[in-house]
């Protein structure tokens, strides 16, 4: 395996979007002491990759070049590295892998047995490669940081979920509905009906003054707000607030993070809670299984060769995806 080659996509610097990607061959990699050596099935692209190559989290990632972008993957284990003792070659498997490594738009590459679980025949590679950063920061927004629990037996909650078809918001929504919740969604005039079908009890589209506005149709206040579009001040959320409402905010800009130290130092009732996704196995194996289970489904925007790598990386990069992008080797 050592010797053999590998088809990937990479890039050698900031900046050039999706011009820049090259497809390159490049050794297979070693599993090194608790990692996995995958054959890729599918790989999802998640707005992230792309801002990682504009250079917006420098100087975290990438740490160095070339970089093979992406961490979303689903495939089968071919190879393990010492002290592998839950996985064997053969196993179908979903991973996130290593934030620092990326690896994904390849035909191959290593994951931690630590964020790698199983995948059951009923959760196809590509269901399963949408799982990892979407599904995971959906699920840890509306429980961890929203305290809401997904399942009939909680105090009935109102939440709003905007970017609602988006590849975070089809989770949230339907992780959403798994509780006693009411859910109220924006999304484009063009996916309502998606987000009605995920679950959603009330959908407006974000460029009406309505949608704009955050506005519920039936004027109920939201206990919780999975915020997942682009940035909206404060004084647009505050109105549609209940007395103890939280925003969770997953795409926090400066003025988000001054406004959560405000709130917090003046012990508000009404919080805004910048939300980072912090990767786990448990968290991952349970959306996993909520997709065997037929309680969860990805949906897929589009599929893409790795050959045509490119133009996922572009369709990602536009911003107008509904569900998610996957690639495939
Ligand atoms: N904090 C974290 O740990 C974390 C983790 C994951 C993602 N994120 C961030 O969360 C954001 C969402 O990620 P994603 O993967 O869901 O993105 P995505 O799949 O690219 O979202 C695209 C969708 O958002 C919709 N949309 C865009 N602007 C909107 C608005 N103002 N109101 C309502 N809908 C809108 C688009 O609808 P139209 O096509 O109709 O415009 C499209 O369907 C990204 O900025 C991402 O970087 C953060």
């Amino acid at each position: 395996m050592a010797d053999k080659h590998m088809r990937a996509l990479q890039y050698d610097s900031f900046g050039g979007g999706a011009a820049a990607l090259k497809h390159v061959e490049v050794p297979i990699p070693k599993p090194s002491k608790g990692e996995l050596l995958l054959k890729l099935e599918a790989t999802s692209i998640n707005p992230v990759d792309w801002k990682i190559q504009k250079g917006m989290l420098r100087p975290l990632f990438p740490r160095k070049f070339p970089w093979i972008p992406a961490t979303d993957v689903a495939g089968e284990v071919i190879d393990v590295g010492p002290g592998v003792n839950n996985f064997k070659v053969g196993d179908k498997v979903v991973s996130m892998l290593d934030v620092f490594k990326g690896g994904g738009l390849s035909e191959y590459a290593v994951g931690s047995q630590k964020l790698t679980v199983l995948r059951p025949p009923e959760v196809s590679a590509a269901e399963g490669a949408g799982l990892p950063v979407a599904g995971l920061t959906a699920l840890q927004a509306l429980t961890y940081h929203g305290g809401i629990t997904l399942d009939k037996t909680g105090p009935t909650t109102n939440v709003l979920i905007t970017a609602a078809s988006g590849g975070v918001g089809q989770y949230a929504v339907q992780l959403a509905k798994l509780g006693n919740i009411h859910v109220t969604a924006t999304c484009g005039e063009r996916n309502i009906d998606l987000v009605k079908s995920l679950g959603a009890d009330e959908v407006i589209d974000y460029k009406t003054p309505q949608g704009a506005a955050l506005k519920s149709p039936s004027d109920k206040k939201y206990d919780v707000v999975v915020h997942c579009a682009t940035p909206i001040p404060w004084s647009t959320f505050e109105p549609n607030l209940g007395p103890n409402g939280k925003v969770i905010d997953i795409t926090p800009n400066a003025s988000a993070f001054w406004t959560a130290v405000v709130k917090k130092v003046t012990c508000s009732k009404k919080k805004l809670v910048p939300s980072l996704l912090i990767p786990k196995a448990e968290n991952l194996e349970y959306l996993v299984g909520l997709v065997k289970e037929g309680k969860l489904k990805t949906v897929i925007d589009s599929k893409y060769p790795l050959s045509e790598g490119e133009e996922a990386w572009a369709k990602s990069i536009d911003g107008h995806a509904t569900g998610k992008i996957i690639v495939e080797p």
